[in-house]
């Protein structure tokens, strides 16, 4: 395997797909990791991702030095590299260039076997390298950066101050082709025949106990609760019904596990407990505490339940690997914006034992897991939606008026966002109902009204999002069809707003 250490950009978990997609398996580390570590990981190469700091800023992260020393092949990308050079004895000096796209004249090299004379690569600066360390040779400079790649054949340290791993570096998987090859990995990660592998896993983990899981619809629990499925009937599937999906999804949950053939599948409808909980209560993070704790309230009854008459020792989940990377760098430095709860924390509680047949994957990977078990591709394809549902795109108090307006308004825009082609072109799209009234004229009268808001981004991976340019027409149409189809709404609007500043979802 690979190892990408995590320098803090959004680039390490691309870094890794792009390696995976190579065949070689990859995997994310902490800089912290020690040499100690590194030795029983084994890998055969090892990645240094790019990130926003700056090798000599007060915040800034280094890798213990001696891992440099174990004769594994070291590439380092953007930040990466300047480390190497800092590390190594060589010169980093701020630099003040823009972002973007260079024209790279590459050196022979075994990094840059296969490339042309010149090359598109795309290059994010803060620092840049000024003198190599010794013993490296300079194998490509740009017009912006002089160093822009360096290289020691001998010791098989490599850095390039652009990143390979993003498309718009023309050639960039062919210098990661290059150094999978300089690494000597075998090329025997695939997805394919991964189901068969998880399922042999899960049986020989659960034999005849039960597993109980709680299931939403989403992509990543429907396909771990399919895989744990075909390894063992004894599954029990706990849909609990808050109340606050899309139009029509608790029925479409229900008939997909029917479909599935899902002998013990439950979906407990407590959509009127969840909302006398809410009732009243418009503070966003407080409506979060109190969705996480009456859900867990209720499963956990329900476990209670099905454990009278059966063997339950197993929790499944469907935990993918960047939540797990995600969570474990959260408990370290990262700032709660957001109660996040994928019912986290139960397992201690309830002296279960944890299945979690995708931790190590990407939701790409799962999709084509899901393909592999025989899912429909529109079911794999689906939008990410938040556990609390509609609760957190209400703005304010929540009443079942405003949740039944909000579903009809949701389900006309992926009406046309599907019929226009555009519902796979975003990461999410979705409406929300904005607090307060506007004035409106409807049919020659004055009308005072509620106020939808659309919201449609494009996202890697929902860290960092952009909004959806969509076409005016699509626009146009969805927001006649609201005005006209639901009664009190005066007025649509689309949201512009980038994250950050903005997340996602409005609450
Ligand atoms: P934000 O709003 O933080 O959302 O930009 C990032 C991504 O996470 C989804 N999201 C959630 N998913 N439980 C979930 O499973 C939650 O509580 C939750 N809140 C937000 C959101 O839809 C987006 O894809």
């Amino acid at each position: 395997m690979i190892i990408v250490m995590d320098f803090g950009g959004q680039y390490a978990h691309l870094i890794a797909r792009r390696i995976r997609s190579l065949g070689v398996y990859a995997e994310i580390a902490m800089p912290a990791t020690r040499k100690e570590e590194i030795e029983k990981l084994n890998p055969a190469g090892i990645i240094l991702s790019g990130g926003p700091r700056s090798v000599y800023g007060e915040d800034s992260l280094a890798i213990d030095k001696e891992i440099l020393k174990l004769g594994i092949p070291v590439l380092g990308i953007c930040y990466g590299h300047q480390l190497l050079a800092h590390l190594l004895g060589g010169k980093v000096a701020p630099s003040s260039k823009e972002y973007g796209k260079e024209m790279l004249s590459p050196k022979k090299s075994l990094l840059f076997n296969g490339l042309g004379k010149k090359e598109h690569v795309w290059a994010s600066h803060g620092d840049s390298v000024l003198n190599p360390p010794e013993g490296f040779e300079t194998i490509g400079s740009t017009e912006e950066c002089r160093i822009a790649a360096f290289a020691d054949d001998k010791r098989k340290i490599y850095g390039v101050q652009f990143h390979p791993e993003v498309v718009h570096t023309t050639n960039g998987m062919q210098i990661l082709r290059n150094f999978v090859k300089i690494c000597g990995s075998k090329k025997d990660y695939a997805i394919r025949g991964l189901d068969r592998k998880l399922i042999a896993e899960i049986k020989a983990a659960v034999g005849e106990e039960a597993v109980i899981m709680g299931v939403s619809g989403g992509v990543d629990s429907l396909v771990a609760s399919a895989l744990i499925r075909k390894a063992t009937p004894n599954i029990h599937c706990v849909f609990v019904d808050h109340g606050l999906t899309r139009k029509g999804e608790a029925e479409e949950v229900v008939s997909l596990y029917k479909k599935l053939k899902f002998e013990h599948f439950y979906r407990i409808d407590a959509s009127k407990l969840f909302l006398r909980k809410l009732k009243g209560v418009s503070e966003p993070e407080e409506k979060r505490k109190i969705i996480g704790k009456t859900f867990i309230d209720v499963f956990e009854s329900q476990v209670q339940q099905l454990k009278k008459k059966n063997r339950i020792t197993f929790l499944g989940q469907g935990t993918i690997y960047p939540d797990r990377i995600e969570s474990a760098k959260a408990s370290g430095q990262a700032a709660v914006i957001k109660t996040h709860h994928n019912v986290g924390g139960l397992p201690e509680k309830m002296k279960l034992k944890l299945i979690e047949p995708l931790k190590e994957l990407y939701k790409d990977e799962v999709r084509q897991l899901g393909r592999q078990l025989g899912i429909e591709k529109e079911l794999l394809m689906r939008h990410p939606f938040p556990g609390p549902g509609l609760a957190v795109r209400i703005l304010g108090k929540i009443t079942p008026q405003k949740i039944a307006m909000l579903r009809e308004a949701d389900s006309i825009f992926t009406e046309e966002l599907k019929k226009s082609g555009y519902y796979e072109k975003t990461w999410q799209a979705f409406a929300a109902l904005l607090p307060g009234k506007a004035v409106g004229v409807m049919g020659d009268a004055r009308a005072y009204g509620r106020i939808i808001a659309l919201r449609a981004v494009t996202s890697q991976d929902a860290m960092t999002a952009d909004w959806a340019k969509l076409p005016n027409e699509l626009l146009e149409r969805t927001s006649s069809r609201i005005t006209k189809r639901i009664k009190g709404v005066t007025r649509v609007v689309y949201d512009i707003t980038q994250k950050p500043p903005a997340t996602i979802e409005y609450e």
